[in-house]
């Protein structure tokens, strides 16, 4: 079985999950320091901001890391579209942000930057790795990281997905079972028809493809880890664990709404950002459900 050492040279099989948002380089860069593999999230940066993250992790280690991207569905709202129901969304948190003092945010020009810079700068920062979400990487891209040396990560909710993603060059599968929290980054059918859990999903996409699996979802302590072997993964994919460290960039109330969280208390909901996501309800989340103006993807974010 071809390993994480072989592939991305951490003896290790540890990933660090990407975080949309909160990652940090210290802990990204300690993962690494340690033998496994951090992984930047990079949702939102755009090039500039994506050098200067580059240039940072590389000043903190010489270790294998991963930069994160989510490829575009095609279906992601733009300001003029979205004005109506942006302004809707932003009213109904108005209290929210009143009572700790803030201005709501305003409709920015555009949501995203261009996934094609972030492609650009990415390649031209030259990490050991790059994972995707949200899709298949398109082939152009997949061929440029490979010609740069880059090994190239997708991640699969569904056995499908896994296909498409070894057809689509991808040289390791992270298999992302309904327990992971974060989005649902399933993209060849809806989120709710793609939440098969990690014990289910590993062994499946194992016996469907030919590159290295590593298991995703629920896993926070060795127990997992040697679950996710026997399921025939190569490693694991950890997120929430890492949040409560620290080197997280998780604020102080949110390690300690992990810390005092138990599974079930988990809630797969878009009113976070527009697409389906597993987090731990707030108040903002109980109060947006409640009020049901969500407004399409990333126009909530
Ligand atoms: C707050 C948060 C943000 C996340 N953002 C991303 C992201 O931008 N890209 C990504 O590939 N995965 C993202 N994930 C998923 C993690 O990288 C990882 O796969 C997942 O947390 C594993 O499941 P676990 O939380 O049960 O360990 C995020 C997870 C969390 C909790």
């Amino acid at each position: 079985m071809v390993s994480l050492d072989d592939t991305l040279g951490v003896e290790t099989p540890v990933v660090l999950g990407p975080f949309g948002g909160v990652s940090s380089i210290e802990l990204t860069a300690l993962v690494s320091d340690r033998g496994g593999l951090g992984s930047f999230g990079l949702y939102g940066y755009d090039a500039d901001r994506i050098r200067q993250t580059a240039a940072a992790m590389q000043a903190r280690t010489p270790r294998p890391f991963a930069l994160n991207l989510w490829v575009p569905t095609g279906d992601e709202a733009e300001p003029a579209d979205a004005a109506t129901a942006f302004a809707e969304a932003a009213a109904s948190v108005a209290s929210l942000f009143a009572e700790v003092g803030l201005e709501p945010p305003g409709l920015p020009e555009s949501f995203l930057p261009p996934f094609g810079e972030q492609v650009d700068a990415v390649l031209e920062v030259r990490p050991s790795a790059v994972s995707f979400v949200f899709g298949v990487p398109p082939a152009d891209v997949v061929e440029r990281a490979h010609r740069a040396g880059i090994v190239v990560l997708g991640t699969a909710t569904t056995v499908d997905e896994a296909v498409a993603l070894e057809q689509g060059g991808v040289d390791v599968v992270v298999a992302s079972g309904s327990e992971a929290g974060g989005h649902r980054t399933s993209f060849l059918r809806p989120a709710e028809q793609s939440l098969v859990g990690t014990m289910a999903l590993v062994p499946q996409v194992v016996d469907a493809v030919g590159v290295p699996v590593v298991a995703a979802g629920g896993i926070a302590d060795r127990r997992g880890v040697a679950a996710a072997f026997a399921l025939g993964a190569v490693g694991v994919q950890v997120g929430t664990a890492f949040l409560r460290t620290r080197q997280s960039a998780a604020p102080e109330s949110h390690q300690q709404a992990i810390a005092a969280a138990a599974a079930h208390d988990t809630v797969l909901t878009r009113a976070m950002s527009g697409r389906l996501a597993r987090g731990l309800p707030n108040r903002a989340l109980r109060r947006i459900e409640a009020g049901g103006a969500i407004a399409p993807f990333p126009a909530q974010n």
